[in-house]
């Protein structure tokens, strides 16, 4: 068939970002606007704040990446947009820019979900095979995802408190380090030899449901009790305990769901998935237990449009478009 140019924009959060992709596989650009630097004095998102960033940077970014393109603007075959989950205000901005472009070009829209989109990031990848299974990892997100087939979702396990990546940014802020922990949390357990022992949520045995808090008070427990006794907290042995406690419980419901659902691949995504403690613990499981694991490179595991426009490639090719009166969905599931 003919190719497809799909210009994407994802503004649910944090990050302004705008992608062509070609064909819902070849990235022709992928400009992001990340606001951490705005937002890190706060210790979070401030939603008014991330709003007003968005409209200052979506322009450029559409710009920056059609210009990178190289694709003349009537070429376009649709433009897409993050229509939820995220913040209403900050999803308003990237949906005004996409229903603006999609009018004045006369381009079909098409409304994508963000964490449809976490999946699909690795449709750039490699193509899917059903049925498969998506450990969705993200700040808002802990989810486990089973795919009989395209555009069906079947939520299967969720967290019943903190997402894996809130956890880790509250551990990380507890260790004294600056908004999104993560990577930092990532970095110093990589350091680490000695691990500070910390308990394991597996909640049921047939339960795939995940839980955090406990353990994040545990490392809390551990962080202040190392300051009343006087002593500086054993930073990098926590959060090779907090890393290894996290990945071990991930890693083993994800085969178990693997195993039990018949999937044929295990897709790992969302911005959790760019911890390189994680992605080494699930691909040496998966080569044990010969299970295909789909991981994305890291620039498309934290927020992007490119995943947007692999996600919104497959409603293109089914003519899956949305009106222009369509809305930002801040609570839209799967
Ligand atoms: O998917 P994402 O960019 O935004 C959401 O949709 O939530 O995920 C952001 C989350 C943050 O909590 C951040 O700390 C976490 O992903 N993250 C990491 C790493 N890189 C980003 N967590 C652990 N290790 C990392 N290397
Ligand atoms: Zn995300």
């Amino acid at each position: 068939g003919q190719d497809s140019y799909i210009l994407a924009i994802e503004t649910s959060c944090d990050e302004t970002a705008v992608s062509v992709v070609k064909n819902g596989r070849d990235v022709l650009s992928n400009m992001i606007f990340s606001q951490i630097e705005t937002h890190k004095a706060f210790g979070g998102v401030v939603p008014e704040v991330a709003s007003r960033k968005h409209v200052e940077s979506i322009t450029v970014m559409l710009e920056e990446a059609v210009e990178e393109a190289g694709i003349p603007l009537d070429q376009l075959s649709a433009i897409a947009v993050t229509q939820g989950p995220g913040l209403v205000g900050a999803l308003l901005v990237g949906i005004m820019a996409a229903k603006s472009l999609a009018f004045a070009l006369d381009k079909p829209l098409i409304g994508t979900h963000h964490i449809a989109g976490h999946i699909y990031a690795n449709r750039l990848v490699q193509e899917l095979e059903y049925p498969c299974m998506a450990l969705v990892v993200s700040g808002g997100h802990t989810e486990l995802v089973l795919m009989e087939q395209e555009g069906h979702f079947h939520l299967i396990g969720r967290t019943r408190d903190d997402a894996v990546g809130e956890a880790y940014d509250k551990v990380a802020r507890a260790l004294g380090f600056p908004y999104p922990g993560g990577p930092y949390v990532d970095q110093l357990a990589m350091q680490s030899e000695t691990e500070v022992k910390l308990p394991r949520a597996w909640l049921e045995p047939d339960s795939y449901d995940f839980s955090f808090s406990g353990l994040k008070s545990a490392v809390l427990n551990a962080v202040n009790q190392s300051k009343m006794r006087g002593e500086t907290p054993d930073q990098s042995g926590i959060a090779l305990g907090f890393q290894a406690s996290v990945m071990e419980v991930l890693v083993e419901k994800a085969i178990r769901a693997v195993r039990e659902t018949g999937a044929v691949q295990l897709l790992l995504c969302g911005g959790v998935a760019a911890n390189q403690g994680l992605r080494a613990a699930l691909t040496a499981r998966c080569k044990q237990e010969s299970i295909a694991l789909l991981v994305p490179p890291l620039k498309y595991c934290t927020d992007n449009a490119a995943m947007i426009g692999a996600a919104a490639h497959l409603k293109w090719l089914h003519g899956e478009f949305v009106p222009q009166t369509m809305k930002a969905e801040p609570g839209l599931s799967l």
